[in-house]
């Protein structure tokens, strides 16, 4: 027989303690919220009754469970309150030493039986126990924020912890609606040790102003599905704590350069710009504790935007796309759909036919989906000039570049493309991991060069990356932005390393995922249930893995590691290994999972 929870306590209101009472008064559990002093238990009060009557405007809670739920909760100042608690939840900022003074004094109050927890992220569950007399009933219970929201909690287990403790909270969570998954206590557990490398990296391409804020958060929302970007991320998890974590990471895991907190945010931490708990981070909020983001100095000017479509609507009218793959095919239809007069250059009349036939392939499933009219197909259709020589090149005002990923074959394109084209018209290319400026300096013209790398399958995915070379030209880049705009697409500029902004942000964290499994620290179940339930990402890391393939993200990652020379970005054996042995993903059958029909 599981044990019954009839109250809690929760130890610290902010973030995260308020969001955990939440979740316990809405499942019926009396909560007594604990707070250090009369302002912060007023504050941590706000953030609840916040929190509930955001729930009740937008209809997901009534207003009579609302009260019923504010009544379960009794608000305290100091730890005495918590005497005949069944359960306690810490959730203090990220210090060792706080959470053991705390977790001492709470083994002095609480009754014998009760169990004690920590919500740390990336603290020693373990060392956190042993400033107790009972650490076999202390244990980890890692919810995610918005604790409300996110399904997972990451149940901690130190070699300590009884397995009745283990086996009662796993049920608790149950109970309380979540999917939990079991683990054993290492720094970052599953979710945070495979996110904060990323979210520290995204504060680094911003703090070497790489890309802009909106830009690094569009690119992985829209390129990734993920539900908001980075540095929009850190502000809702509080910079201070973000800085904790990565320096708690970064001394326990190993000292990984990744986890080094970003010099910027212990600047931003120092100045009091904690995020949206402060109501400034990476962005500016309404007021504190509020999620509305509200212009300042950094927001682009929109002015900017429209002016480049003015120049769009007079410069460009006439597309060249050369290629006859899978980029090539669907940058064709978003031209052609996009009013565009295009003309596609294959090596032959045989290709151009595939081209033609896949193009009116997908243009018919919208036409079924319902999303184009046929009259809109056929209009398509007909602004599309089917050709095998690049002398048809001559008078377009764009060249979309969509051939083989081989960095000779690119270079005599564009090197011919420079003798073939009229002047000032721009020459782009979708690579997705070769230098750019290798190919702007293939021709005469390296202002005109840029990169538009469009994400697979192109006439579905809403965003290009706008890859700017140190020649490409002001008059270049606007051009490129209003072409995306144009397109209907968002147009994120950034410089030209490899891997862009989606890329290297992405392909490091499935990397460190399979070291994750490859350290038989979890499965690949649990790995994916942990950041589809724990951070909202469409998919799980394997998941993904074998749809993009296991070929195609080992020579990802190894460009990544070959460029910046980061050891961390070093591809992990177990993916060299599958990769070796033909397992490939989905297209072979096999990667991480085995997908042949049985
Ligand atoms: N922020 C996140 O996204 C997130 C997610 C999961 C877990 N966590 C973990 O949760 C814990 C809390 O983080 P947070 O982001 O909510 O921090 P926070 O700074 O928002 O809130 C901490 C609260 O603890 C209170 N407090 C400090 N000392 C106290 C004491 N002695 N007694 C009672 N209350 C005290 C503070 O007044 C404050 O309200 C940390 O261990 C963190 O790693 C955070």
């Amino acid at each position: 027989m599981a044990r019954e929870f009839t109250s809690v306590g929760v130890v610290g209101l902010g973030t995260m303690g308020a969001g955990i009472v939440e979740v316990f008064a809405r499942n019926g559990i009396d909560v007594v919220a604990v707070e250090i002093s009369d302002a912060a238990l007023d504050r941590g009060r706000a953030n609840l009754t916040g929190s509930t009557d955001r729930a009740v405007a937008k209809g997901k809670l009534a207003e009579a469970d609302r009260d019923a739920l504010l009544g379960r909760v009794t608000f305290a100042v100091g730890l005495d309150a918590l005497h005949s608690v069944d359960l306690v939840i810490e959730a203090v900022p990220e210090h060792l030493d706080l959470k053991q003074r705390i977790f001492g004094e709470l083994d002095r109050v609480c009754k014998p039986e009760a169990i004690l927890a920590t919500n740390t992220s990336s603290l020693s569950v373990t060392e956190i126990s042993v400033s107790t007399t009972r650490p076999n009933q202390v244990i980890g219970i890692h919810f995610f924020n918005p604790a409300p929201v996110m399904k997972l909690v990451e149940v901690v287990r130190t070699v300590v912890t009884s397995a009745d403790v283990v086996a009662d909270v796993e049920a608790l969570c149950a109970r309380l609606g979540k999917v939990d998954v079991t683990i054993n206590d290492r720094a970052g557990f599953i979710a945070n040790a495979l996110l904060f490398g990323y979210l520290n990296h995204a504060v680094g391409m911003f703090e070497a102003r790489y890309a802009s804020r909106e830009d690094i958060d569009a690119a992985m929302k829209l390129g990734c599905g993920l539900p908001m970007g980075p540095l929009a991320l850190m502000d809702l998890i509080g910079l201070d704590t973000a800085y904790e974590i990565l320096d708690t990471m970064y001394r326990r895991g190993g000292r990984d350069r990744r986890h080094a907190p970003v010099p910027l945010l212990k600047q931003m931490v120092t100045a009091g710009l904690l995020g949206r708990k402060s109501g400034r981070g990476f962005y500016t909020y309404e007021r504190p504790g509020s999620p509305k983001v509200v212009p300042d100095d950094q927001t682009p000017a929109a002015s900017a935007l429209a002016d480049g479509t003015r120049g769009l609507a007079n410069g460009i009218s006439k597309v060249g796309i050369v290629g006859s793959g899978t980029m090539a095919t669907g940058i064709i239809e978003v031209f052609a759909r996009a009013g565009y007069e295009v003309v596609s250059v294959t090596r032959g009349a045989e290709k151009s036919a595939q081209v033609c036939e896949a193009v009116k392939t997908s243009l018919n499933k919208g036409v079924v989906r319902g999303i184009l009219s046929e009259a809109d197909r056929d209009t398509a259709l007909g602004r599309i000039n089917w050709s095998a020589t690049l002398e048809h090149l001559a008078d377009v005002d764009l060249v979309v570049e969509a051939v083989v990923e081989e960095l000779s074959v690119k270079k005599a394109l564009f090197a011919s493309l420079d003798e073939i084209c009229k002047p000032g018209v721009v020459l782009a290319t979708t690579t997705s991991a070769l230098p750019v400026i290798e190919l702007a300096m293939a021709t005469q013209r390296p202002a005109d060069v840029v990169g538009l790398h469009f994400f697979n399958p192109a006439p579905v995915m809403p965003l290009v990356e706008i890859v700017r070379t140190i020649r490409t030209s002001a008059e270049t880049t606007a051009t490129a932005r209003a072409v995306c705009a144009a397109l209907g697409r968002t147009g994120v500029l950034c410089g030209d390393r490899s891997g862009f902004i989606v890329n290297a942000l992405l392909f490091p964290y499935l990397n460190d995922a399979v070291r994750m499994l490859e350290a038989s620290y979890s499965t690949a179940d649990d790995i994916d249930h942990a950041m589809k339930l724990g951070c909202g990402y469409p998919m799980g890391p394997f998941e993904l893995l074998d749809v993009v393939g296991l070929d195609v993200s080992l020579a990802i990652q190894r460009e990544l590691y070959l460029e910046l020379r980061e050891p961390g970005f070093a591809p992990a054996p177990l993916l060299e290994h599958l990769v070796t042995a033909g397992y490939l993903g989905r297209k072979t059958g096999r990667g991480f999972r085995d997908h042949t029909p049985r």
